[in-house]
């Protein structure tokens, strides 16, 4: 069962059947913002349907297909993180993500996608992650941009949200770029240690 702890305050944990009625309060909360970018919202309109939802999301993930996470802040549900596939023959995954609108602000969906980068290299030993946002969502775009993901292009019809096409950029990180910008932030950061003694 995938369990993360990032920091003291800051958890992942695998959704699972048992928090339905808590992502489904949280998804009534931010039904208006989330509407506007995401199109599964309008399918998780019931307790039932986000039941089933999870149900669906646990299925792919015993394939290895996938997995929704949720993020526990301060031991409250406050978002969600995704694999939405993990294609092992080519080797890449896309990260998928949103947030509670009164816990934005604070880097915790940075921190997050850093640990499911990390996540992917790691245990699952992908060559490729991808993110894939609308090219007028800044906030989410300010996300792959903060972890130094590059821009592969840009798509008038990958992606559909609520009733029409929208504009998609599509960021990725390899595997190779991720590990040598890592060494070179841990580098960075033990010669700021010198400098400080
Ligand atoms: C996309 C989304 C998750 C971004 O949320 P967010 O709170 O802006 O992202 P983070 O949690 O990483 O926080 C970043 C903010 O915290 C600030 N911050 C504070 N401490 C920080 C830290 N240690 N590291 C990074 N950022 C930090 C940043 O400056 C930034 O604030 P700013 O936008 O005012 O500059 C959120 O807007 C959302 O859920 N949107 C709807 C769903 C969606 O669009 N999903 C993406 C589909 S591709």
């Amino acid at each position: 069962m995938f369990h993360l702890e990032i920091s003291p305050e800051l958890e992942l944990r695998l959704l699972t059947e048992g928090h339905s009625q808590l992502l489904f309060e949280l998804i009534e909360r931010n039904r208006a913002y989330l509407r506007g970018w995401l199109p599964w919202v309008d399918g998780a309109r019931t307790l039932d349907n986000t039941r089933r939802l999870i149900r669906a999301s646990l299925r792919q993930h015993a394939r290895n297909e996938g997995m929704n996470v949720g993020i526990w802040y301060h031991n409250q549900l406050v978002g969600v993180v995704s694999y939405n596939y993990i294609d092992h023959v080519r080797r890449f995954t896309e990260l998928g993500y949103w947030l509670d609108e009164a816990h934005q602000g604070n880097g915790i969906m940075t921190t997050v996608c850093r640990a499911m980068t990390n996540d992917a290299f790691g245990r699952l030993k992908l060559d490729r992650v991808e993110i894939r946002c609308a090219v007028t969502n800044q906030r989410s775009r300010a996300i792959p941009e903060r972890l130094g993901y590059t821009i592969d292009g840009t798509s008038a019809q990958l992606d559909w949200t609520s009733d029409h096409y929208i504009e998609t950029v599509v960021y990725s990180m390899s595997a190779t770029q991720w590990q040598l910008q890592e060494a070179n932030t841990a580098h960075d950061s033990a010669n700021r240690r010198r400098r400080q003694l």
